[in-house]
């Protein structure tokens, strides 16, 4: 009896640690309507002719481009608008101890206001901020409203595509009276501080345990360290305690690593010195749009790293929390990022107009997310701000004015010392004190495109790294210039791509525009994807890549961008819709300067040879090779050799001028006599067929490449077949591209052209795929 007693006693126990805290994802079953009347926020509203989605949903990426939508090319030329989204609830119990109930959205673009049974809950501006509602007040027993209106009209708001609507997951969590605030654990060196609610006025025990990356209970006393080689993550579990029964349970993800940034040696972690090999990322993800999706992301990140990227900038504003997530268990280090504008603003209706007003709960808000994990290793308080330049507008003000904006409520550090701290200066310097407050643990730095140490932000005294966007060559004076200080390229490069396309002589090098003020335009809407084409702030990649890795001061560099994304097409305008900085194209396809940097951030054997061998006869074509792991190259055309190449310190790819005629070309990578790897590239006959091949499988999509291909299977260079995909049994084709910039194909159309030979299908679930176009041979698939 008494055994059967304490039998039942610990079971209920561990229901009740079980029922401590419920954290539900609430991403399904929404209504979506693009349309806006004050009555959709009523309870009783009638939404039974809206659209039924799930969340996380782009609206913008489902419509067509044009002209005159006001994001503009540089936002994408996609609609914005305002849309509303409704959710009905139950809610059981609800009485049930005095619990608590809270509404998270990861991230809303923009300009969201939460209503729950008609009444309104709260408002956030910031697209990219992630906030928490108590919804306790607001919540009935049984059947409940929530209504979300999201306004995306004021544009142009960005200098990318942001996409709109509810873009990440939605959480509903419902917790004990006593419990774990949001993001209300820190764990830092060793320790954890645990920040929790207690209405009751009961005593509350915090018990912490650690746990080993398989769940089992361990100690820190000498901790597995967190690399990018060996990404080992521990998680703290928390529990509240109170008469004697576990009211609350959270768990952090947590890493221990040691690093440091230093003035003469650049970048040190666990001990081993090493660059930054980082890109700069924004968050859409092609033709899927700003919707997060976790296949997407690993699909972009795993390409990245695969390329020896290990760093990525969120440029230029907070993350989803799964791309921190990532990165903690594949090994990549983070740059956070805050914002891209302060109070001065850099497109008409962009964040600056909240800044005043916002700035602190966002920038308080990203730190508190993120602190706990492994892979952030730095903040940036800003983007290429215009506040590194003293204004007019910026001048104008009082110091009281300034003091007011700058110090409303902070401690007097913020405070100006003398009379020499600009504004800008003050606010760079109030900025950094507000992570500090909640982070003491990593530098801060921000992405600077003045490099002069006259810039207010580095005058401030207040960033831990100077961090220059672009400017490799002032990289020379940063010792004299900034004693002491360690140094990154923030952003870098900014060459201009378009995969499959090149313009030769290839050792010329075409910048675009001429001048940053300067239009450019060219009928082919393309930029030269050997590395010979930048704009004119920027290099090409093989420019600075020698600057960092030849300088050791330099701790590493973001390169703008890994991926292609929506938006600013420079340096083109309208129809181009898309960037050309992107290392791989928007569809996800490498471009060949992935391979450069496969072949000096990667040990693996590698051998590129470019670009195709489908040219016209006589004509004089330039053959490039990017390799490791061997001393020179040999060429082959139809079997006559070209010559030996072989690469000296400072140069990162090899060439040959030829005189094209059809057949083969063959590249030979040789180390000590011994060949390494091959590379054969023929002459495509006429097209043919379709070739489907799986380019990534996640778990829930699948991403098909769709190539064009001659009776013996080789791509067909210049295809532009438009193919038309039918996916049945279960599975949906829920977006298509090909990477080409100009394309004006709906990005969730189940058709595309080719673009130099290829594209992309993406597949929601299993099933069969068939791909179609009239000259070709239909292709078939099964999609597991
Ligand atoms: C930088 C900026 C980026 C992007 C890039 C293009 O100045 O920080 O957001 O615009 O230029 O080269």
């Amino acid at each position: 009896m008494m055994r059967k007693a304490i039998l039942m006693m610990v079971a209920w126990l561990a229901v009740l640690a079980v029922q401590a805290r419920e954290r539900v994802n609430f991403d399904r079953d929404w209504c979506f309507l693009l349309a806006d009347t004050a009555r959709m926020a009523q309870r009783d509203y009638d939404d039974a002719f809206w659209r039924r989605l799930d969340v996380p949903h782009d609206w913008a990426i489902e419509g067509d481009f044009h002209v005159s939508n006001p994001s503009g090319a540089s936002g994408g030329a996609l609609p914005g608008g305002v849309g509303w989204y409704r959710k009905h609830f139950a809610i059981d119990n609800l009485k049930l101890n005095g619990e608590k109930f809270y509404l998270e959205f990861d991230g809303v673009y923009m300009n969201s206001t939460v209503y729950v049974n008609g009444r309104e809950v709260g408002y956030r501006p910031y697209g990219y901020s992630s906030f928490e509602y108590d919804i306790t007040p607001y919540v009935v027993e049984g059947d409940n409203v929530v209504a979300v209106r999201v306004d995306n009209s004021d544009q142009p708001n960005s200098r990318w595509y942001s996409g709109c609507g509810i873009y990440r997951h939605v959480w509903l969590t419902r917790t004990h009276p006593i419990h774990v605030k949001h993001w209300g654990v820190y764990v830092h060196h060793g320790k954890v501080e645990v920040d929790y609610e207690n209405p009751t006025g009961q005593k509350v025990k915090v018990r912490n345990m650690w746990l080993d990356r398989e769940g089992r209970p361990t100690s820190i006393r000498r901790p597995h360290l967190w690399s990018c080689d060996d990404p080992y993550t521990y998680k703290v579990r928390t529990q509240l305690i109170s008469g004697g029964e576990v009211v609350d349970e959270v768990e952090t993800v947590t890493g221990f690593r040691n690093f440091r940034f230093d003035a003469k040696t650049g970048f040190w972690l666990n001990g081993r010195n090493m660059k930054l090999n980082g890109v700069c990322e924004h968050h859409d993800f092609g033709c899927l749009g700003a919707a997060l999706n976790e296949d997407a992301l690993h699909r972009k990140l795993s390409r990245l790293k695969a390329m020896g990227v290990n760093a990525i900038r969120s440029s230029h504003n907070p993350p989803a929390p799964e791309l921190l997530a990532m990165c903690d268990t594949m090994g990549l280090i983070v740059m956070d990022e805050s914002f891209d504008m302060w109070r001065r603003r850099k497109s008409a209706g962009d964040y600056a107009r909240f800044f005043d007003e916002w700035h602190e709960r966002d920038l308080t808000d990203l730190v508190l997310r993120d602190r706990n994990h492994p892979s952030v290793l730095m903040w940036s308080i800003g983007n290429e701000v215009l506040e590194q330049w003293s204004s007019a507008e910026a001048d104008t003000l009082t110091l009281e004015q300034a003091n007011l904006i700058l110090n409303a409520g902070h401690d007097a550090s913020t405070l100006a010392k003398d009379g020499e701290m600009s504004v800008q200066s003050l606010l760079t310097q109030h900025l950094a004190n507000i992570v500090r407050r909640y982070d003491q643990t990593r530098p801060i730095t921000a992405g600077c495109n003045e490099p002069s140490p006259g810039n207010h932000l580095f005058k401030s005294g207040a960033l831990d790294i100077v961090g220059y966007n672009y400017h490799h060559q002032w990289v020379k004076d940063v010792p004299r210039d900034f004693p002491d200080k360690p140094f990154i390229f923030t952003e870098s490069v900014s060459a201009l791509q378009t995969r499959g396309y090149y313009r030769m002589p290839s050792d010329k090098v075409y910048v675009a525009p001429e001048e940053w003020w300067k239009p450019y335009t060219d009928p082919s809407f393309m930029c030269s994807s050997y590395d010979n084409s930048r704009v004119p702030w920027g290099s090409t990649h093989e420019e600075t890549w020698d600057v960092v890795k030849h300088t050791p001061y330099v701790g590493g560099q973001f390169i703008w961008t890994g991926f292609d994304y929506i938006g600013e097409p420079t340096p083109y305008g309208f129809p181009a819709r898309s960037s050309y900085f992107g290392i791989i194209d928007l569809a996800g396809f490498p471009k060949d300067s992935y391979y450069m940097y496969q072949s000096e951030w990667t040990q693996k054997p590698m051998l590129h040879l470019f670009p195709h061998w489908n040219w016209q006869e006589g004509q004089t074509i330039d053959l490039w090779a990017y390799y490791n792991q061997a001393d020179e190259v040999e060429l082959f055309v139809n079997g006559r050799s070209q010559g030996i190449r072989r690469k000296d310190d400072h140069t990162y790819h090899v060439a040959w001028r030829v005189t094209y005629e059809p057949g083969e070309v063959k590249a030979v990578s040789r180390k000590d006599g011994k060949t390494v790897c091959e590379q054969t590239i023929r002459t495509a006959g006429p097209a043919t067929a379709i070739r489907l091949s799986v380019d990534y499988q996640g778990h829930d999509l699948t991403f098909v490449s769709a190539e064009v291909v001659d009776a013996q299977g080789n791509l067909c260079p210049w295809a532009e077949d438009q193919i038309c995909f039918t996916a049945t049994g279960g599975a949906r084709v829920v977006g298509t591209d090909n990477g080409c910039q100009t394309s004006m194909e709906r990005f969730t159309a189940p058709k595309r052209k080719a673009f130099f030979g290829r594209c992309l299908v993406v597949v929601k679930g299993g099933g069969r795929l068939e791909a179609v176009s009239p000259m070709l041979k239909t292709a078939k698939m099964v999609i597991e």
